[in-house]
């Protein structure tokens, strides 16, 4: 099979981690049997400074033909002034929009060799294994009318949350048809005791669930939901959020689980579907060599499951990442105090082999 992948590497750790999972997804694409053709182009900072432009015309237009997109990450302190339109983020944000990817896949899994790197208690993270699913295309991010205006000192900022039933309800959609296939429970976040499109929401999300009578649906405001998220995190399967609150408690679900570093996400239900780590470009650590490219490579993994209709394929890459875990290699952000740690490039070879290395038995199992 022919994959026809753009990679946008961005800024801070984006590139590091990026080239780790491309690694991967080459050795993956070899040992399979696939053909890969991987473009590079700039996206968020690195665009800015290439072509003064976030999402240049010819980054939008490969990502439009594409059959998948990785993205590494975007922003950074540099760019905190630049205007809103020509921010980083807005780059990312456009690029979205312009796929028109409304569903935000964020699964969040503790893996059995990280539960002692959480801050939780083992016993309380032990078999997390919840799916975030956050709109994508709506709310607080793209609402209108957005302004600030008014002379400094005095001035005023509005952001408008809008949402209409019919992004509700596809949305909606995408996370009763996911629980399906998972453990059949949705729990809808939302704040409808203070707000209308929340009231919306639960109004929109119960009318979809009469289609679904065998997933069990609850409802939770999103304060309370970050409670449940940290008192009794195994007890969630799939999380139903608008675009900001899932933003929020996706991060802390990367927490919950050891590290923001481990998180993947698919941004689907366009026409090409967009796959980048739930962390940002963490400035602070870039090129350093230390980053944890194990979100990249395991949104790789997702790309290569949803887009490409690659299961095995992907599922060996996801074993992988298991087995480096279980060998005790450990980047920094998954390291206990004291204990020893590898660098990106480190961890993106161990799962490389770990590929490699199911692949031939996988053959000869075959033979
Ligand atoms: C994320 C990020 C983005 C978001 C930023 C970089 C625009 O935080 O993907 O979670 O808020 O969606
Ligand atoms: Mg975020």
């Amino acid at each position: 099979m022919l994959l026809k992948i753009i990679t946008l590497p961005g800024d801070g750790i984006g590139p590091e981690v990026t080239g780790e999972a491309i690694r991967v997804l080459e050795a993956t694409a070899e040992s399979f049997g696939h053909q890969l053709t991987l473009t590079e182009k700039p996206i968020g900072g690195a665009a800015l400074q290439l072509h003064n432009h976030p999402l240049p015309d010819d980054t939008l237009e490969s990502c439009r033909s594409a059959g998948a997109v990785l993205l590494g990450a975007v922003g950074g302190p540099a760019f905190n002034d630049v205007p809103t339109h020509l921010r980083p983020e807005a780059g990312l944000l456009r690029l979205r929009h312009e796929l028109g990817v409304f569903a935000n896949l964020r699964p969040a899994v503790c893996y059995s060799a990280l539960e002692d790197v959480s801050p939780l208690r083992p016993e309380v993270v032990r078999g997390v294994d919840l799916l975030i699913v956050r709109e994508l295309l709506g709310g607080l991010y793209f609402g209108q009318p957005r302004s600030t205006t008014g002379p400094p000192g005095d001035r005023t900022a509005i952001d408008t949350m809008r949402y209409s039933e019919a992004e509700i309800e596809r949305i909606a959609r995408v996370a009763f048809d996911l629980a399906r296939l998972r453990r059949r429970h949705v729990t809808s976040v939302d704040k409808a005791n203070v707000l209308d499109c929340s009231r919306l929401w639960r109004e929109v999300v119960i009318r979809v669930s009469r289609e679904y009578p065998d997933v069990q649906l609850a409802h939770l405001y999103v304060d309370s939901a970050a409670m449940a998220l940290v008192s009794r995190p195994p007890s969630m399967d799939v999380l139903l959020t608008e675009n900001m609150f899932g933003d929020i408690l996706s991060d802390q679900a990367g927490s919950i689980v050891g590290s923001i570093g481990m998180l993947p996400s698919a941004s689907v239900g366009g026409r090409v579907a967009l796959y980048e780590p739930v962390h940002g470009s963490a400035p602070d650590i870039a090129r350093q060599g230390i980053a944890n490219p194990l979100g990249a490579i395991l949104s790789a993994a997702m790309m290569l499951r949803h887009s490409f209709n690659l299961p095995a394929e992907a599922a060996c890459i996801e074993a992988s990442v298991a087995s480096v875990l279980d060998a005790g290699y450990r980047t920094k952000d998954i390291a206990q105090p004291g204990r020893s740690t590898i660098s990106t490039a480190q961890m993106g070879e161990k799962v490389l082999e770990a590929v490699q290395n199911r692949a031939r038995i996988g053959d000869r199992m075959a033979v």
